[in-house]
């Protein structure tokens, strides 16, 4: 398969240049910026871009892997786009002059188009573009050619002679530049002459082979959620084998209200064939006993559901024959916000299918490990997922306890579980329910003062989280109306024990992550 290789220089818009080209029919992944490339590697590549990202190019930026894969991508003339750092990267390398600081450009301004050809074919002689930089490239060698200034007459925008580099100071891939979509088309179709056409729903057959060949005559355990992810990877799992897929819902005890017997009953009506709850309520809060770290919750919670899929998968094996594998809904922001996929992304928080022991026996099947949420839905609907289903809002796999600062204990999952089935129930009457990506309620261990009757009281604080979104990358606050939102806060303050306020979270992702902990 044609690819396009997107390197991170840990930019904020990585993902959405990754995202834009596959939008445009363009299979694309993401790689670190300390990779080493090989020949082996780029046999498909018919393209790399590289990201924007925080730093100055210094001396050190050109040493290492950068300089090794410029250098390859010269030697297999394979075209390079640079975005941002990227392009100040790219001209740097080639001898360019470039300034730190100075005249910082912030948000849409005007481009002086000084050759409308290459990647900027068609463009008018001005257009607007999104710029966020503070360092400028102010001259170029003789064999880079500008083909745009902004509007202090720095460089913008320039191609090389052989046709092979290219560089743009502003970000084509972000909405506020109106052309960025036709620059990187003509990237992608011109330069780097990409010829397929790449859909999500055009990979089924490769993951249901990927699958078979995976499995081949084996069983697979299938860690199911409920979830869209892992609904999606259970039936394209089923496609492949058939009824050798044996679906384990995992009771952890940190589940929402009704949340079991919702997922009981939809998978009966999919009819799947083998569906197995386990109760493992008991355990997982034995284990979560007195934790207060986030993360260590998550690496708990993350080695308990791998101890009893383990588990589960000997106690099967003694009636059905040997399972060998583990099916995973895992998708490919999981990875990449795991750091999964290289090094050079910061973990933010590592998501607990993609972390797993050591010790663990089952080898994983991931067929979703390359695709992005709102792609995993495309690809459900062509399978014939029931729309309930694929429109479910995302839940994390370690539930209600990244939900609840400090210790989980009964009393606080409780009390979240109350909440937050209260939030579901009011917030269906909002008029933008339909594009709500996930909200949700999380349970502050802080005591405020409050008063009941002529009581005072001393207790905790629930918070209302509610985003939009489109793949959990970044996300908006959702503009809920006030109506839905007192109903909600009060009934919480008045219906919840041990809840006397109430707040709605105000903060978009970045700087804040969708949940809270
Ligand atoms: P954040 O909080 O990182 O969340 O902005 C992005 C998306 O990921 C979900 N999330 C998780 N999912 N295990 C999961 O399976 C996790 O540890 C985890 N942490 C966050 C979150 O609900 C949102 O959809």
């Amino acid at each position: 398969m044609e690819k396009i290789l997107v390197i991170d220089y840990g930019g904020q818009y990585t993902h959405l240049i990754s995202r834009r080209c596959r939008e445009l029919g363009v299979y694309s992944e993401i790689i670190s910026q300390d990779t080493v490339l090989s020949h082996e590697y780029l046999v498909n590549v018919k393209g790399v871009i590289l990201s924007g990202g925080p730093r100055t190019v210094t001396k050190a930026e050109l040493q290492g892997p950068i300089r090794e894969n410029i250098t390859l991508f010269a030697e297999l003339q394979i075209p390079a786009l640079g975005i941002c750092f990227g392009h100040q990267l790219l001209a740097k390398f080639k001898g360019a002059q470039l300034e730190a600081g100075g005249n910082p450009e912030y948000g849409m301004t005007n481009l002086k188009i000084i050759r409308a050809e290459g990647i900027l074919q068609g463009l008018s002689e001005t257009e607007n573009v999104w710029m966020s930089h503070s360092d400028q490239v102010i001259n170029l060698p003789d064999d880079l050619v500008p083909l745009a200034e902004s509007r202090d007459g720095h460089i913008a925008a320039f191609s090389s002679k052989d046709g092979f580099l290219h560089g743009v100071q502003f970000h084509p891939e972000v909405a506020h530049t109106p052309k960025g979509m036709h620059i990187l088309e003509l990237f992608l179709r011109k330069i780097c002459r990409c010829k397929e056409h790449w859909t999500p729903e055009s990979q089924i057959d490769s993951i249901v082979k990927y699958v078979k060949e995976t499995v081949g005559d084996g069983l697979v355990l299938m860690g199911t959620s409920g979830g869209v992810d892992s609904t999606v990877a259970a039936y394209l799992i089923r496609k492949a084998i058939g009824d050798r897929i044996f679906c384990v819902f995992v009771d952890n005890g940190l589940l929402r209200l009704g949340e079991r017997e919702d997922v009981e009953t939809a998978f009966n009506e999919m009819g799947f064939k083998h569906f197995i709850t386990v109760d493992a309520g008991e355990l997982f809060l034995d284990r979560l006993k007195g934790i207060e770290d986030p993360e260590e919750k998550r690496k708990v919670i993350a080695e308990t559901f791998i101890q009893v899929f383990e588990e589960k998968a000997r106690e099967l094996e003694a009636i059905h024959g040997k399972f060998e594998f583990l099916g995973q809904g895992t998708i490919y922001p999981d990875r990449v916000e795991s750091a999964a996929t290289g090094k050079a992304t910061a973990v933010i928080k590592s998501h607990h299918n993609v972390r797993l022991p050591d010790w663990m026996q089952l080898k994983v099947v991931e067929p979703l490990k390359d695709l992005y949420k709102d792609e995993v839905r495309q690809v459900g609907e062509t399978l014939g997922i029931p729309e309930y289903m694929l429109q479910r809002q995302p839940f994390p796999g370690p539930s209600l306890a990244i939900r609840i600062g400090g210790p989980v204990t009964r009393e606080q999952l409780e009390i979240l579980r109350k909440a937050d089935a209260i939030l579901q129930e009011t917030i269906i009457e909002d008029p933008s329910y339909s594009s709500i990506w996930q909200a949700f309620c999380v349970l502050l261990p802080i005591r405020t003062v409050g008063v009941m009757g002529d009581e005072r009281t001393y207790d905790q604080v629930i918070v209302i989280r509610s985003v939009e979104s489109r793949d959990a990358m970044t996300a908006s606050v959702s503009r809920l109306s006030w109506n839905v939102l007192l109903k909600a806060a009060s009934r919480i303050a008045n219906e919840v024990k041990g809840i006397n306020r109430v707040v709605y979270d105000l903060t978009s992702k970045p700087p804040a992550t969708i949940e809270w902990y």
